[in-house]
């Protein structure tokens, strides 16, 4: 989790105003992981530090977890150069939040919005495959060759895409639409997937990841999610339970094995 300024996580903590808790900090009365902080600018991670005020510890910061409809336009870091909203100033929160993930400027649906660094990993890292679904309006017709070449994998710049599970909603000429849960998550992968078997996005939507739903949630609204929606992130399969779904790195023919002659886990 990016750091904050140490006044700042001070005064959240109700300890006192931004200002006076810059003084506390000069007059030497606050630790850092049992170090005297006495200057400025000094910056902290709340949820890892060990921070105290006159040898009172505070208590880190209560972890937040919401689910926000991204709409287009909005983008998923914190703060962008070219002035772009950010997906953070949708949801009114007083912890300092981000996103897990990024969807595409142009890709609306379910994002994950949280302070909780070690979630944010859990979902995000190559090691763990969390199945992500979107439904995508494609241009022109879906045929029954392009959907088994997208489960079985597609060979993009990275290497092969894992297996995806594909359902077409409709199928007409002009255009159709298409369900798709992928478990990795490289740079615009549903949109280059798509291109590749010959039907590029027209729009796409997130809705689902892992086991939590966008249901009707509309546009640009977010909600907090429940208990029992973090416990199902929090659990959601890790690589050694999945054996399927990463990007393949060598080309077809090549024996799956690694230079140590153990069996990768893409093979
Ligand atoms: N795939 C894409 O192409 N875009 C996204 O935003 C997410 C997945």
């Amino acid at each position: 989790m990016a750091r904050e300024r140490l006044q700042k996580v001070i005064a959240s903590a109700g300890v006192a105003s931004r200002r006076e808790c810059e003084e506390l900090i000069l007059t030497g009365v606050v630790r850092v992981n049992g170090r005297v902080v006495d200057s400025l600018p000094a910056f902290v991670d709340p949820q890892t530090d060990a921070i105290s005020v006159d040898g009172k510890r505070l208590k880190p910061p209560q972890r937040v977890y919401f689910a926000l409809n991204k709409p287009k336009g909005v983008i998923c870091t914190n703060r962008d150069p070219e002035g772009r909203k950010v997906a953070v100033d949708l949801v009114r929160c007083p912890q300092r939040i981000f996103c897990i993930g990024r969807l595409d400027a142009d890709t609306t649906g379910l994002i994950v919005l949280t302070n909780d660094a070690e979630l944010a990993n859990h979902l995000t890292h190559p090691r763990y495959k969390v199945p992500k679904t979107y439904i995508a309006t494609v241009k022109g017709r879906l045929d029954a060759e392009a959907v088994q070449r997208l489960k079985r994998g597609i060979w993009l710049a990275e290497g092969k895409t894992g297996k995806a599970t594909v359902k077409v909603l409709k199928a007409g000429n002009q255009e159709s639409s298409v369900e798709i849960t992928i478990s990795q998550g490289l740079n615009r992968q549903v949109r280059r997937m798509l291109a590749n078997v010959g039907v590029p996005v027209k729009s796409l939507k997130r809705t689902s990841i892992g086991k939590l739903k966008l249901q009707d949630l509309a546009v640009g609204r977010y909600r907090p999610l429940t208990k029992a929606e973090v416990a199902a992130l929090q659990a959601a399969p890790t690589a050694t339970q999945t054996q399927s779904g990463r990007a393949r790195t060598k080309p077809p023919g090549s024996n799956g094995r690694r230079r140590d002659g153990r069996k990768t886990d893409a093979s």
